[in-house]
């Protein structure tokens, strides 16, 4: 068994069960038209998650929690969209116990998990948890969207599909978040972007607020916030 202070993403991409488990719940989901919540997915808010904290100065250990937290927040979606925060945590709690992780970092990325969806009315209840919220929301791309009809898009098909770009940006020095975004217009306009993701922006901002930070939000170089 290994000391505890040595559990890493790499220990968590090992356990075969883990990508396994994500991949079945991205299907589900796909089934009900929801966005891809793919590997890519996974990998990207992993990523942003640990150069967020890894670049604000926080310690090497949570950014490597953040990062744990980021690859493995969707994975309660194999049991059911609504609630897949609560879910996955409870999954997560199974998995980390199994591999001795210390209780206290197990715990910090329960909450993380259990708090990143806005429906489950989510919190920034730890840096982590920040981290995994701001990295999540911010990763808007039209290649997410599964649907091919556009008469059948939700409000967060359109908000997604309108992406060209995105870029989550961090400045340690004037303590900014900035996430630029390039949209197409003729899918959503600027101002109604902006009220479809409102709930999301207002989750990032208190994110972006719990690490000491201002957010920004830059679309086609208009700034919203
Ligand atoms: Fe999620
Ligand atoms: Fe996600």
């Amino acid at each position: 068994m290994q000391p505890a202070d040595l559990i890493t993403l790499k220990t968590i991409r090992k356990n075969p069960l883990v990508e396994r488990y994500m991949n079945q719940g991205n299907t589900f989901i796909g089934h009900i038209g929801a966005i891809e919540h793919d590997q890519r997915h996974a990998e990207l808010v992993s990523f942003l998650s640990y150069d967020i904290l890894n670049t604000l100065g926080h310690s090497r250990r949570e950014a490597e929690l953040a990062s744990m937290a980021g690859y493995l927040h969707d994975i309660g979606n194999v049991v059911n969209r609504y609630g897949h925060g609560m879910s996955g945590a409870i999954m997560v709690f199974d998995m980390l116990v199994s591999m001795n992780m210390d209780p206290e970092e197990i715990a910090v990325i329960l909450g993380a998990i259990g708090n990143h969806e806005e429906r489950a009315n989510g919190h920034s209840v730890n840096p982590i948890a920040a981290a995994v919220i701001l990295a999540d929301k911010s990763d808007l791309h039209q290649s997410r969207v599964r649907k091919t009809e556009l008469e059948s898009f939700t409000p967060r098909d359109r908000v997604n599909f309108a992406v060209k770009e995105s870029a989550l940006m961090v400045n340690p020095d004037k303590q900014i978040i900035t996430l630029q975004l390039k949209i197409d217009t003729q899918y959503c306009s600027v101002v109604e972007y902006f009220e479809i993701f409102l709930t999301k922006m207002v989750m990032c901002k208190r994110a972006a607020e719990y690490l000491n930070c201002q957010f920004e939000l830059l679309i086609n170089d208009v700034k919203l916030l």
